[in-house]
């Protein structure tokens, strides 16, 4: 498959230094979306981003349009964007919150106009120190320019948005863990049913929860239509994403790809984008939608980004980021790593999620350290049996949220995939990498 040269939609500003400011924003096209929104009917504005099938950029793949038609008849409702970005090598919505505000913020005015709503928050990461400074100064300037507050552009619409700071923990990240944390508490997730935010959201109210990527496309959107952005990609996989790649390759960075018509070969070796492996090593393996996906190797490199190929493939796009490990990894302590972040940031509310992260970090531990069993393989898919019945995928949940099925990807995969690498630490009582 040829890599396709489509324009960029999120990252097109970004070749400017000053991409944050106002004054280059407005320079380059900025807020026309906006007032282009304002003349027309919110539930056209809610059509056209239904006709382009806007798949949601947070994780699940959730369509934008679908989601807003559920609030839609409620008197009351709010609008959460979600920029808590807190997952190991994920770093795409860090990029424009630090580089594009003004974009998250124009798609946060338009989304809140579709569902007229008058109170929107922005939730961005703690740790973004820079983005919530450019974050806050963007808020400022928009206000100033009457795109945000009462009466934007003379149109009579009216919403204010605030920008809040994360609390330093990846459920936060979880959308209703971060209503919890929005409302002053600590970011335990809801159970659903009954708390989908679309019923039951901020202060029990009924609410959207968007993505900050999700959002920064919207501008384009209204721009050139629905249509146009379905143009883009194939199936439901329609449009660019920004895909966050790192790991053993020469290039690591955010790539902003046309969805379904490039491959993660293209991402990967392509001379202009990943570049090929480190060091002119082979490719192991490699993780392809952040670490709550399950591992791919060397056969599926041609599987295009695609939400729907690599589901068929039993993994996920998940949350854009693509992880390489090339021939010199050791994939035990890879995948101890990943289960360790999970282990500490389990918020303790579910006894599968936080006993079984628990000891399945522990038994991984002392493989990669030498004094694992052989046993120990099956102990670990028993665990993971226990968090995540069947192994299978989409996985099955025992949880409150889907940070306990995630916990099993790496581990089932790990071993399904390297078994005898397992056994070689075993049985020499030593990781064999060193
Ligand atoms: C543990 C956990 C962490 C999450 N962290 C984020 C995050 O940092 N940013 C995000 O947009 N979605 C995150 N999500 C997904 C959100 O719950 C939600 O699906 C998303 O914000 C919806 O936006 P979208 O429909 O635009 O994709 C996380 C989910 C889980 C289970
Ligand atoms: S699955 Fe884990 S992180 Fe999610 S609510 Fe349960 S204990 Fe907390």
């Amino acid at each position: 498959m040829a890599l396709t040269e489509v324009a960029p939609i999120v990252t097109a500003r970004l070749r400017h230094p000053d991409s944050h400011t106002l004054e280059r924003y407005l320079a380059t096209g900025g807020y026309d979306g906006l007032r282009r929104a304002l003349r027309m009917e919110p539930e056209q504005v809610a059509e056209e981003v239904n006709a382009a099938s806007l798949l949601g950029r947070g994780g699940a793949g959730f369509p934008a349009g679908r989601k807003w038609s559920m609030l839609r008849k409620a008197p009351v409702r709010y609008l959460v964007v979600n920029g808590d970005e807190s997952e190991p090598a994920t770093f795409k919505d860090h990029l424009l919150i630090e580089r594009d505000p003004h974009a998250i913020i124009e798609g946060t005015l338009i989304a809140a106009y579709a569902n007229q709503v008058t109170q929107a928050f922005i939730f961005v990461r703690g740790e973004f120190a820079l983005g919530l400074e450019r974050m806050q100064g963007a808020l400022n300037e928009a206000y100033a320019h009457g795109a945000v507050g009462r009466d934007i552009f003379g149109s009579g619409f009216s919403v204010d948005v605030v920008l809040h700071p994360g609390a330093g923990a990846y459920i936060a990240g979880e959308e209703t863990g971060l209503l919890e944390s929005l409302e002053g508490k600590r970011a335990f997730p809801r159970i659903k049913p009954p708390y989908f935010p679309a019923a039951i959201g901020l202060y029990g109210e009924p609410t959207v929860v968007n993505n900050t990527e999700t959002m920064a496309n919207l501008p384009w959107i209204v721009q050139h239509g629905g249509h146009a952005f379905a143009a883009l990609g194939q199936g439901s996989s329609t449009g660019t994403r920004l895909f966050a790649l790192s790991g053993h390759v020469r290039r690591p960075g955010n790539y902003e790809l046309e969805m379904a018509k490039t491959t993660f070969r293209d991402l990967i070796f392509a001379p202009v984008l990943g570049g090929g492996v480190r060091g002119g090593r082979q490719l192991k393996a490699f993780i392809p939608g952040g670490v709550s996906a399950p591992w791919f190797g060397p056969d599926q490199i041609d599987l295009p980004l695609s939400q729907d190929e690599v589901g068929k493939a039993g993994s996920m796009l998940g949350s854009g980021s693509v992880v390489v490990m090339d021939d010199q990894t050791c994939v035990v302590r890879a995948a101890w790593r990943i289960v360790r972040f999970f282990y500490r940031e389990s918020c303790g509310q579910c006894t599968p999620c936080r006993e079984g992260a628990g000891w399945i970090e522990k038994v991984v531990r002392r493989i990669e350290e030498g004094s694992g069993r052989e046993q120990d393989l099956d102990l670990l898919l028993d665990v993971c049996d226990n968090i995540s019945p069947g192994l299978s995928w989409p996985p099955q949940q025992t949880t409150i949220c889907v940070l306990g099925p995630s916990i099993p990807s790496s581990i089932v995969w790990a071993i399904r995939m390297f078994r005898d690498e397992f056994l070689v630490h075993i049985k020499e009582g030593a990781c064999p990498y060193g």
